[in-house]
């Protein structure tokens, strides 16, 4: 097998690193950032050759739009016409695992937006980034720093195996606090909030401060999805590893006592004492916990993609707060 050399830098996040490559991302340069959902490709957002050489990096479809991280909400007007409901949702949850979905301003380039005349933006929480869109002066666009369709990395490590040959610089901010990518939004009516993507913050935090209910995308939004022209992080194929995954609601341990060597069993939670547990069995969390859970999910995907299982078992999280999300992104990794 061809060996790989990854050339990307890692930095750490010392003051001079975070200065220099704010000054990077000045000049139209990219950075892989932390967040704490997933590590972003960051580019100056009001730069469209910056733009660009994300969607290139990354081997994205110019259909698919970007999002757009503020070092603060007061910065929404530069980028987005906020209205009400919007300025209750960042006063609620930002900086956080929250993006909204709003009409965009004329700076915002339209590769950014892949030609809509709306703009997802959030201000993230991760103290590495939020010093360095400070430094940078200026929103960063910033989709998952992977390859287009694999796993989102949630480590430098991560990134530098995805993408180490076409970037040059990535940000080390540790393993990403909680491990799947923000919630979306979309605001353009605030009446009727719809949720285009399941996160860390539930659709019933959102309605709370809201006080309206959060609608799921219409169907016929979903066949648009599909062919990717609304919300195409919702495309059902993403997030992918590519060893075949089947997923199920449970894995009990005479099914994993029954198991093939050459299958992994990936589970929620350590199986109970004496239950099978051959080097073919995972678990996300020992008590099952969500947070853990999602924080651990996509590196233990990749892993396991890693390991040249013929497939992969994946036992479904319970369907509520951020076990939402966490099937949402095991659905996809099953996805065909
Ligand atoms: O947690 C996150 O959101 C991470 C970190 C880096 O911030 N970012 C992320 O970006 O997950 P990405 O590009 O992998 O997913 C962004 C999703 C895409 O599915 C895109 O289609 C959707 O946001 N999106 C962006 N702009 C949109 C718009 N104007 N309308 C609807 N959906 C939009
Ligand atoms: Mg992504």
């Amino acid at each position: 097998m061809a060996a790989t050399t990854p050339t990307a830098r890692i930095h750490r996040g010392k003051a001079g690193a975070l200065v220099s490559l704010a000054r990077r991302l000045r000049a139209g340069e990219l950075v892989a950032v932390p967040t704490e959902t997933v590590y972003g490709l960051a580019g100056d957002a009001l730069n469209a050759v910056a733009c660009a050489a994300i969607f290139r990096a990354k081997g994205r479809p110019a259909a698919d739009p970007l999002i757009v991280h503020l070092h603060s909400a007061r910065q929404l007007g530069l980028v987005c016409v906020p209205n009400a409901a919007a300025l209750r949702l960042a006063r609620a949850f930002w900086p956080g695992p929250l993006t909204l979905v709003l009409p965009k301003t004329a700076v915002v380039p339209s590769i950014v937006t892949a030609g809509r005349n709306s703009v997802a933006v959030r201000v993230p929480r991760h103290p590495l980034f939020r010093r360095l869109l400070r430094l940078a002066g200026t929103p960063l666009a910033a989709p998952s720093a992977n390859p287009f369709g694999y796993i989102s990395p949630t480590t430098a490590e991560h990134v530098r195996a995805g993408l180490g040959k076409k970037i040059s610089h990535i940000l080390d901010g540790g393993p990403a606090a909680i491990g799947v990518e923000s919630t979306i939004v979309d605001l353009r009516d605030p009446r009727r909030p719809v949720l285009l993507r399941p996160g860390a913050i539930t659709a019933a935090q959102i309605a709370r401060v809201l006080r309206v209910p959060v609608a799921e995308p219409r169907a016929s939004a979903e066949k648009e999805n599909q062919r990717g022209l609304l919300a195409p992080g919702r495309l059902a194929r993403h997030y992918s590893p590519r060893t075949p995954v089947t997923l199920h609601r449970k894995i009990s341990a005479g099914a994993l006592c029954a198991a093939r060597a050459d299958e992994a069993f990936l589970l929620q939670r350590r199986p109970r004492p004496g239950a099978a547990s051959g080097s073919n069995v995972f678990w996300l969390d020992a008590q099952g916990r969500l947070p853990g859970v999602a924080r651990r999910l996509f590196a233990l995907l990749r892993r396991l993609d890693a390991r040249g299982f013929a497939r992969i078992h994946a036992e479904l999280a319970p369907e509520l707060g951020l076990g939402r999300a966490v099937n949402d992104r095991l659905r996809r990794a099953a996805a065909r």
